[in-house]
């Protein structure tokens, strides 16, 4: 073996004054009042699932903010600032009624559009109580998800449907969840602890698939993946969409299309490589600047409960830290770039151009906000509500 009892001679490249590490917040941050957070806002934003909205509270952090949802005995939804607007007391500690919540410390009841309608310690329930309002947000249900429009009230577009989720082939049903499991996590872990534009970026990145999930981890997904795609991106009316094309061992040719449309919205063929369309919608919701929850709406089989899972893929939750060092996933990539990662120590190389061209992208939706504009995707045109879904795996000879 080498002896290494002598320095190195070359000292080129050390890490000694290096810049510091910083990440663009324009297009990470997303919190009230940053650009990239304004211009979330004009989105409707996929909150929970419609069974968790009991009339037990439950807290919600989204976009960095710290809400209450809960149902009214009367049904309705309600997403509520949690801080109380009497003196501040969290309304997850509050009690559910037919017509709002009541604040556990004084009583004031709120109705899911935040008006205080009795204020027990007041003489005759409140006189001044309509001068109140709990902060609220408009929510909507649909496929299962309660929606909500955390943006400019004379902003607020119309709530998307996609194509793909309004009919359900026989066999089949409607599978929403929180899962992580697509972000290399799985179903018992929900909020993944970094930016959401690491995972969303990470959607138009298709040369990682050949190496993380097939060769370095082992085959994560089908061995096909192995196979080096040829790639062409482009723009679309709402965000980006890539083709990768394969021909195969056994001669099949495979075009292999993945789209994101913004705000976070990932549109993803099954890694099995079945022809077809792809099964659902996902969405990356940021839960603050370093967290983010994925959301999804798939059509599964009837008798299945859980997102399809490649049976190559390890429990992440059950990997000991060196097993995870072994067959790393998405998670071990994404989460390893750090709770934001450091834009400024990027190298981006050709095989990063769908990484640049959303980026370039976003940063001008963000710009059309900030300029007084509404970015693309947000649409007011009920006509124009179905969005068309062309991700799939959509084999030349018709699979
Ligand atoms: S703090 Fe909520 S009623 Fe007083
Ligand atoms: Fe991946």
């Amino acid at each position: 073996m080498q002896s290494h009892d002598a320095p190195p001679s070359d000292l080129t490249g050390v890490a000694y004054g290096r810049p510091a590490g910083r990440h663009d917040a324009f297009l990470t941050e997303v919190g009230p009042g940053t650009p990239c957070g304004e211009f979330m806002r004009r989105y409707w934003h996929p909150v929970t699932l419609s069974e968790r909205v009991t009339a037990t509270p439950a807290r919600i952090r989204i976009l960095g903010e710290d809400l209450i949802v809960f149902r009214d005995r009367s049904g309705r939804p309600g997403l509520l600032h949690n801080r109380c607007a009497h003196r501040g007391t969290d309304l997850f500690y509050g009690r559910v009624e037919p017509e709002g919540i009541r604040c556990c410390y004084h009583g004031w009841l709120f109705s899911v559009e935040g008006r205080c309608l009795d204020q027990p310690c007041e003489k005759g329930g409140g006189a001044n109580r309509e001068r109140i309002r709990q902060p609220w947000y408009p929510v909507q249900e649909r496929y299962g998800i309660l929606w909500a429009y955390m943006g400019p009230p004379e902003r607020m577009p119309l709530l998307p449907r996609w194509d793909i989720l309004e009919t359900i082939e026989p066999g089949l049903k409607l599978h929403v969840s929180h899962s992580s499991l697509y972000a290399g996590g799985d179903d018992d872990v929900e909020i993944v602890p970094c930016n959401w534009l690491q995972e969303w970026e990470n959607v138009m990145d298709p040369f990682h698939i050949p190496v993380l999930h097939t060769t370095f981890s082992g085959v994560q997904f089908v061995l096909e993946m192995g196979v080096m795609p040829e790639v062409e991106w482009e723009y679309t009316e709402d965000g980006i969409r890539y083709t990768a094309y394969r021909k195969l061992e056994d001669g099949r040719e495979l075009d292999r299309i993945t789209a994101a449309s913004f705000p976070y919205v990932r549109m993803v063929p099954n890694v099995q490589l079945r022809h077809g369309a792809a099964g659902g919608v996902g969405f990356v919701v940021p839960v603050d600047d370093t967290h983010f929850r994925l959301c999804f709406a798939m059509k599964i089989p009837e008798d299945q409960n859980a997102l399809p899972r490649s049976p190559n893929l390890r429990p992440w939750s059950k990997m000991t830290e060196e097993e995870r060092q072994r067959y790393p996933g998405d998670w071990e990539a994404q989460v390893g770039q750090g709770p934001i990662t450091f834009h400024n120590e990027e190298h981006l190389a050709t095989s990063d151009k769908g990484v640049g061209m959303l980026r370039r992208s976003l940063r001008q939706q963000i710009k059309a906000v900030q300029e007084g504009r509404d970015p693309a995707g947000v649409n007011f045109d009920p006509e124009k509500v179905i969005i068309r879904v062309e991700a799939g795996n959509w084999f030349r000879d018709g699979g």
